[in-house]
């Protein structure tokens, strides 16, 4: 095989209780690539779509993490990409993770698997590193793995899949106003209370338990967030009543998706998803900010072969 084409899901991390460490992909949300062999080594980006981003190989997430995987793999040949980005950069669904994904997934099935999907995970991170300045892989795990994951360790790097609810659905409200996760990150107390920690634990715990269990119910008492929420939805305009709204229409949880300024909401069944993203078209038509939507089934595959 000398080329290939790949779907690389876009992901809501921290999902509310489990900042850093949680995260789940979206099914019909992602970007795409192409990757062929070349004889020259090394790393060639030669079209990007969608979005202006870097050509230079040492500023663009996908073929940072593509080096990281080719310094260890030592290839007596090279790769060049095309990125079909659809994930806006900055939009809180993982637009960096899903470029990190796709080119290291993609060059792994030119080489003939020769990594797995931890490995896989390690070299995607340093793509993301570049990106928001930050070690975090609640975003690259689900998008490599599928399904929810939590990060258990970083270093070691050690990833929990867990399982997903069939009837789970994911709603994203996007406004298109640029967040960075290095400044969302800033912005973060470097302490804070006890008590908070303990019921963002307890609601953690409560979460992963509901997911093993299917236990909407506890899904829905579960999914809070004590700790980062409160700071980063200043920065989201409309965010409480688009929050209220969305639980007062049924929805399991609604919260910021990453480091925003998406919205996620949760639900269980594709009737009230589609319910809830009309309450959300509603809110936001009502403002003067541009702003998408999306339904998705939570995604069991991870980045996939097209
Ligand atoms: N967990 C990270 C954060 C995700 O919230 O900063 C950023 O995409």
């Amino acid at each position: 095989m000398n080329e290939i084409r790949v779907f690389s899901p876009a992901t809501v991390s921290n999902v509310a209780c489990g900042f850093d460490v949680l995260g789940f992909p979206l099914e019909s949300v992602g970007d795409e690539m192409v990757v062929r062999k070349t004889k020259a080594k090394g790393i060639v980006i030669t079209k990007i779509e969608g979005f202006d981003l870097p050509f230079d190989i040492n500023k663009n997430v996908a073929s940072v993490s593509a080096m990281a995987l080719l310094e260890v793999a030592k290839p007596e040949f090279g790769f060049e990409m095309e990125i079909y980005k659809k994930i806006k950069p900055g939009s809180g669904i993982g637009s960096s993770g899903a470029s990190a994904t796709g080119s290291v997934y993609a060059i792994n099935e030119l080489l003939g698997r020769p990594f797995n999907k931890l490995q896989l995970t390690e070299f995607a991170m340093k793509g993301e590193f570049i990106a928001s300045k930050s070690e975090h892989a609640d975003n690259i795990a689900p998008a490599i793995f599928g399904g929810f994951c939590l990060v258990k360790n970083l270093q070691p790097l050690n990833i929990l899949q867990l399982p997903t609810p069939t009837d789970l659905y994911a709603i994203i409200l996007h406004p298109q106003i640029e967040i960075k996760t290095s400044e969302s990150r800033k912005i973060l107390p470097k302490m804070v209370p006890l008590s908070d920690v303990t019921k963002q634990l307890s609601d953690l715990g409560g979460l992963i338990h509901g997911l093993h269990t299917e236990n909407y119910d506890l899904i829905q008492d579960s999914l809070n967030d004590h700790i980062i929420e409160v700071h980063r939805s200043k920065l989201i305009p409309y965010f409480d009543i688009v929050k209220s709204k969305a639980l007062n229409a049924g929805a399991l949880g609604c919260s910021i998706s990453g480091s925003g300024p998406s919205i996620f909401a949760l639900t269980k069944g594709k009737d009230l998803a589609i319910e809830i993203e009309l309450v959300f078209k509603l809110i936001y038509s009502k403002s003067n900010i541009n702003f998408s939507t999306y339904v998705s089934k939570i995604c069991s595959n991870g980045v996939l072969t097209i």
